[in-house]
C-alpha cells in the first residue's frame, strides 16, 4: 500500500542535527518576518542584542541582527538539501518607524544574498499579491506631494536550487515523475510570476487563527510542493508553525518533516490530522473535476486533443500528462510520534459538492494557545 510519513520536531531550527546532509528534495517555508513587530519577541528571545537595538532606536543593527539568526537556518536547510533540490521561501519586506526613521527593511534581498552566499543557484521569483482595500492603506502625507509611500501589496516567493539540475535517470524514477505531472492548465496558472489567490476555493483557510498564526494559504505550499518534487519526495519546513506544508505534502503523496519551536502548536497540529483527510480528498477531487470542465471547454474551443490519461481515462493537453495520477489519502495515523498517511489506488472522479474545513480551522480560540 502507498503510504507517507510526516516527522515534526519541536526545536530550533537554527540546529537541524535530526537530519541527515543531503537528504531532502524540496524546501517549503515562511520564516517569522524580521522587522515585523508582530516578531519582535521571537527573534529577542533567540539574541537578547535584539531587544537592545530596537529600544535604542537602532532600526538597521536590529534588522541585520534578525537575519543573522535566520542565516544559521539557511545554512542548515542548505546542508540537508540533495544536490538538484529546490527551496521555496515566502517572506515579505517590512516598512516600520523606529525612532524618527521610517524606511523598508528589504527582506526579500537580505535572504537572496544570503542563499547566494550559501552557494544556492536564484531562480525566477514569484510574487504572492495580497491587495488591500482598506481606506487606510495609503502611508504618509496624504495628497500632498513628496512625502507619501506606496503601499506593500505583495510578498515574495523566493526560488532557490542547490547545484545542478535534478537528474532522473532510472526507468522507476522517470515514471515516478511522469505519474507525478500536473495538467497543462494549472502549469499556465503556477508557473506564472504573480499568484493571486482571490477566488481560489480554499474552504476557510482564511481564518482569523490562522491570520493570528501568520500561516500561509494551503493553495501556496499545495502548488509549490506539486510544482518542485516528485511522489515520495521528502519535503522539509524548518518554520512549520500551523502545519500548512505537512498538510499539502500529505495531500501530494509526498513525505515531510516539519520544525517548530513552539511546541504549543502540537495540539493544533495533532487535531488537524483528522480533517486532513477530507480536505486532501475534496482537493484532489477538485482538480480532477477542474481539469473535466478544461477539457470540456478547450475540446469545444479546439477540438479533439490527440492525449488520453491511462488512469482516467480523460483527455489531456500533452503527452507528459498520460500517466497523470492522483492519489486519494485513506487515513492519516500516528505511529511513535510520526504521522503515517496511506492512499487508495482509486483513480475515480469524486464528487465536490461539500468543502470540509480546512485543518485546524474548526478549533475554537481556547484551544488554540499559541505564545505570541
Ligand atoms: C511565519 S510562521 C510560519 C507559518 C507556517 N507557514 C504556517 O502555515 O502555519 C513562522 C514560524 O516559525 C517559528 N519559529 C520561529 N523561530 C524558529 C526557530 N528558530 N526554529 C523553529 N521554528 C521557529 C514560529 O514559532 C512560527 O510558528
Amino acid at each position: 500500500m502507498l503510504s507517507t510519513t510526516h516527522t515534526i520536531h519541536h526545536t530550533d531550527s537554527r540546529d537541524l542535527n535530526m537530519i541527515d546532509s543531503d537528504s531532502v528534495d524540496l524546501v517549503v517555508t515562511s520564516p517569522p518576518y524580521p522587522m515585523i513587530e508582530m516578531w519582535d519577541r521571537a527573534f529577542a528571545d533567540l539574541n537578547p542584542h535584539i531587544r537592545k537595538a530596537i529600544d535604542e532606536h537602532d532600526g538597521r543593527s536590529a534588522f541585520e541582527l534578525m537575519h543573522q539568526e535566520l542565516d544559521k537556518v539557511w545554512s542548515e536547510v542548505a546542508r540537508v538539501m540533495k544536490t538538484g533540490a529546490w527551496a521555496c521561501i515566502n517572506i515579505g519586506d517590512a516598512t516600520r518607524k523606529v525612532g524618527d526613521r521610517f524606511q523598508l527593511y528589504s527582506n526579500h534581498t537580505r535572504i537572496t544574498n544570503a542563499l547566494f552566499s550559501l552557494g544556492l543557484d536564484s531562480l525566477p521569483v514569484i510574487l504572492w499579491r495580497k491587495q488591500t482595500n482598506a481606506p487606510n492603506k495609503f502611508m504618509g502625507s496624504g495628497m500632498l506631494p513628496a512625502g507619501a509611500y506606496v503601499t506593500l501589496e505583495h510578498e515574495y516567493i523566493l526560488v532557490f536550487r542547490k547545484g545542478n539540475k535534478r537528474v532522473f535517470s532510472s526507468p522507476a524514477e522517470k515514471q515516478n515523475r511522469q505519474t507525478s505531472s500536473f495538467f497543462w492548465e494549472e502549469r499556465n496558472i503556477w508557473f506564472s510570476d504573480i499568484w493571486d489567490f482571490k477566488g481560489i476555493r480554499q474552504p476557510l483557510s482564511h481564518s482569523a487563527l490562522r491570520d493570528r498564526s501568520a500561516a500561509f494559504p494551503f493553495e501556496l505550499a499545495y502548488r509549490l510542493v506539486n510544482m518542485y518534487s516528485v511522489h515520495h519526495d521528502t519535503v522539509l519546513d524548518p518554520f512549520l508553525g500551523t502545519g500548512t506544508t505537512s498538510f499539502a505534502a500529505i495531500a501530494s503523496c509526498r513525505n515531510s518533516i516539519g520544525v517548530e519551536i513552539d511546541d504549543n502548536f502540537d495540539g493544533l497540529i495533532c487535531s488537524g490530522m483528522d480533517s486532513a483527510v477530507p480536505f486532501a480528498n475534496y482537493y484532489v477531487s477538485r482538480r480532477l473535476n477542474d481539469h473535466l470542465k478544461f477539457i470540456q471547454e478547450y475540446e469545444e474551443r479546439k477540438g479533439k486533443t490527440k492525449h488520453l490519461n491511462s488512469n482516467y481515462s480523460f483527455p489531456v493537453v500533452t503527452s507528459q500528462e498520460v500517466t497523470l495520477a492522483l492519489n486519494y489519502v485513506r487515513e492519516v495515523l500516528r505511529e511513535n510520534g510520526t504521522y503515517r498517511a496511506t492512499y487508495e489506488e482509486d483513480y475515480s472522479i469524486r464528487d465536490v459538492s461539500s468543502s470540509p474545513p480546512f485543518p485546524n480551522t474548526t478549533l475554537s480560540k481556547d484551544q488554540l494557545t499559541l505564545s505570541f
